[in-house]
């Protein structure tokens, strides 16, 4: 099939190059010239492992090309499949500009019938509206169905997800739009789930919150830990063992970033709210999230009773996450910013994010620190030359914001290691 994919994040370009292994002729539009050239030219524009190979053969087998121009990205496409941003609005709401200016585009320009695919993350009934906005401005006599689509791609992990996701969810008003879904994605080995639009799009919000809830749940777990003297990752162990809880996502720490939970969890939480059904529990969720970071500088600070001052603070990871050079709602950023607010002299390094507190490698990052910091549990981190770090520090004192690190051998070696949920009675 012909497919035109509205957007070129790491949503729209890892499905493009996707739907282009697969099989597809695919066309990837975006507005912004200087990316669309980079991505023409096979250089990816973000951080994905395995997506430059796969990026570059289809573009050299002509099954993968980027332009600016819609009307000719449009011209006999099947699908055109929505993969724009949908940032935080003001009042946590997602801001729907960029999905509504892209369906007055299509209704000015298709001219032939055509599906629309919404695979952005956008609150239940957007569907519906979106089709609505299309039929209402359409230039040509044509039909144009929306169906929902919606993405469960991990950053780090998009091109492993795409081709060996849990499930592909499809939303779709009538049948003959739904079918076509399922023809697209024949080649794939996914269970498909066909349901209305609004559940579509309700089971991306619904299962985002579930994971953010999960992972604040841990983290609240972890503090009762540390008071009680537990240990909170064998408790997430020993609770993963239940095959109803599962381990994933039971990973205590400085808690969640990036571009989705944050975003995900205010929107769902704010159309609830717009709806006078709450949920308290996402509320609440959201709510630990931003106190587990302060929490963590907290204790960094009794450590060293609140005298910070000229404190060398080496800082482990930048990412909000390994295997991604995205800082967007970083714990990292806070952490940063608070320590130097005390006073600390800060190091930084990340194996692929540059910043101006960098140091060229993990050794002179940590050269003569008072502290290691691990924000971000870069494999790099835990395999590193801690022998050597260990006669590099000036204090043997590691803050361990995964919990990533192993605790037992470092302080064996005479480190005074602090992780979360982890502390001794
Ligand atoms: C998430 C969802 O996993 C994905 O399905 C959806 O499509 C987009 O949002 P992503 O945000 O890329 O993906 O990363 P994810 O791996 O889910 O981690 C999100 C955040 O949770 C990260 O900051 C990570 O550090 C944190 N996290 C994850 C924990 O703190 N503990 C865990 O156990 C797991």
């Amino acid at each position: 099939m012909k497919v035109a994919v509205v957007g070129t994040g790491y949503v729209g370009l890892v499905t493009g190059t996707l739907l282009a292994e697969i099989g597809h002729h695919v066309t990837c539009i975006d507005l912004d010239e200087a990316k669309i050239n980079q991505l023409q030219s096979g250089v990816p524009t973000i951080y994905e492992p395995g997506l430059e190979e796969l990026l570059v053969t289809n573009i050299e087998q002509n099954k993968l090309n980027f332009t600016t121009n819609h009307a000719e990205a449009f011209q006999n496409a099947d699908i055109i499949l929505l993969a724009v941003g949908t940032p935080k609005g003001t009042n946590g709401e997602a801001d729907l500009s960029y999905i509504q200016a892209a369906a007055k585009t299509i209704a000015t320009t298709v001219k032939e019938d055509v599906v629309v695919m919404i695979k952005s993350t956008v609150p239940p009934g957007t569907n519906d509206q979106v089709e609505r906005l299309i039929r209402q401005q359409l230039v040509h006599n044509v039909t144009v169905d929306v169906v929902s689509n919606p993405e469960f791609l991990r950053e780090g992990h998009a091109v492993e997800d795409a081709f060996h996701g849990d499930r592909i969810v499809i939303g779709s008003e009538k049948t003959d739009a739904g079918e076509l879904m399922t023809k697209l994605y024949e080649k794939l080995d996914m269970p498909i789930l066909h349901t209305n639009r609004r559940s579509a799009e309700m089971i991306k919000y619904a299962a985002n919150a579930f994971l953010a809830v999960k992972i604040s749940y841990i983290n609240e777990i972890a503090s009762l830990c540390d008071a009680i003297g537990a240990d909170v990752s064998d408790v997430a162990d020993g609770m993963g063992m239940d095959h109803r809880i599962g381990r994933a996502f039971l990973n205590a720490g400085i808690g969640y970033g990036g571009s989705c939970f944050p975003k995900d969890t205010d929107a769902i939480a704010h159309l609830a709210k717009e709806q006078n059904t709450p949920l308290t529990i996402v509320e609440s969720a959201i709510d630990t999230n931003r106190k587990q970071r302060q929490k963590f500088i907290n204790k960094m600070d009794r450590y060293f009773g609140s005298q910070l001052t000229n404190k060398k603070i080496a800082i482990l990871g930048l990412a909000f996450k390994p295997n991604t050079d995205d800082l967007r709602e970083a714990p990292s950023l806070e952490i940063i910013d608070a320590l130097e607010t005390k006073g600390a002299i800060v190091s930084v390094y990340d194996p692929i994010i540059t910043h101006p507190k960098s140091a060229t490698s993990i050794i002179e990052c940590v050269t003569e620190a008072d502290a290691i910091v691990l924000v971000t549990e870069w494999q790099d981190f835990i395999t590193a030359d801690w022998p050597t770090i260990t006669k590099t520090v000036a204090e043997k004192l590691i803050f361990d914001g995964r919990n990533a690190l192993p605790a037992s051998r470092l302080q064996q070696e005479g480190w005074t290691y602090i992780g979360i949920g982890k502390e001794r009675k």
